[in-house]
């Protein structure tokens, strides 16, 4: 089911394939986008091209969910961990979202796609911060969708980061420990007051979360294709929303209550 708004007209997506799902839309989808790896390997090219077709899957998912009306897509791009990839795999990523900055612009522009970065960006190179901090501010008027790319990012420094910022907060007499609560936790998380993910997508078949989103998933519905992340397209993503669909979300609560 599409949304009916404007300026869907730009989206090169495949949309016979997306009107095929009639279900309820996600507010926000989550992607650990695995596998780009064993692709190239599966084509017997070097990993990097992985990468560059696993950047193409990123396009291909951003538009399809901006034109099923998702509001929120977060992609986990590289993790504070991936920092101990051989140097070589490193910095072409690095070139690979600059690249990737550069040659989106336009199109998130047109889109009313936002693109807001979550992670510890001090760790990037100069001119890399420099280019995602003109890319936000480009797209910050964009209301239709909001796409996070987790760079540098991981779930538990995250949280570290928010206990610290508290502490700091409790040192400058602004806050009182005792009455710390979970909104209190969530404003000092990158992702701020985005509504948590709804659905965790993860490809390239292994069944971990790998230090994403962790205090925000704690109600999600996980979901894992052996679809290699520079193949999944629309119809996988249809089949994740099925699934999706086809789950009941309790909460904790029994299955009485939710009915
Ligand atoms: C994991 O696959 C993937 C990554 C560490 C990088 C993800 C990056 C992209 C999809 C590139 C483009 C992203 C943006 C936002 C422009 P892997 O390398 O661990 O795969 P493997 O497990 O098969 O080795």
């Amino acid at each position: 089911m599409t949304t009916q708004d404007d300026n869907l007209s730009q989206l090169h997506v495949d949309r016979d394939v997306l009107d095929g799902y009639d279900g309820p839309v996600p507010r926000h989808v989550g992607v650990i986008m695995d596998g780009n790896g064993r692709w190239a390997q599966n084509h017997g090219l070097p990993r990097i091209k992985g990468h560059h077709e696993g950047a193409n899957a990123v396009r291909r998912m951003v538009e399809s969910c901006r034109y099923l009306g998702v509001e929120v897509l977060t992609l986990y791009a590289f993790s504070s961990q991936n920092w101990g990839r051989p140097e070589d795999e490193v910095k072409g990523l690095m070139t690979l979202f600059d690249v990737y900055i550069k040659r989106e612009r336009d199109r998130l522009i047109a889109n009313g796609v936002q693109m807001k970065a979550i992670g510890d960006r001090s760790k990037l190179g100069e001119r890399l911060q420099q280019a995602i901090a003109k890319l936000e501010a480009d797209t910050a008027p964009n209301a239709k969708m909001t796409l996070q790319v987790a760079v540098s990012y991981g779930g538990r420094e995250e949280i570290v980061r928010a206990v610290r910022r508290l502490g700091a907060e409790i040192e400058a007499g602004k806050l009182s420990a005792k009455d710390i609560d979970e909104h209190d936790i969530e404003r000092n998380l990158y992702t701020g007051e985005v509504p948590d993910p709804d659905l965790v997508i993860r490809t390239s078949g292994e069944m971990r979360i790998s230090n994403f989103l962790l205090w925000q998933i704690a109600y999600a519905e996980l979901y894992v294709t052996d679809v290699l992340w520079p193949d999944f397209d629309e119809v996988h993503f249809v089949e994740a929303l099925r699934s999706f669909t086809s789950r009941e979300r309790r909460y904790g609560k029994t299955s009485a209550q939710m009915s």
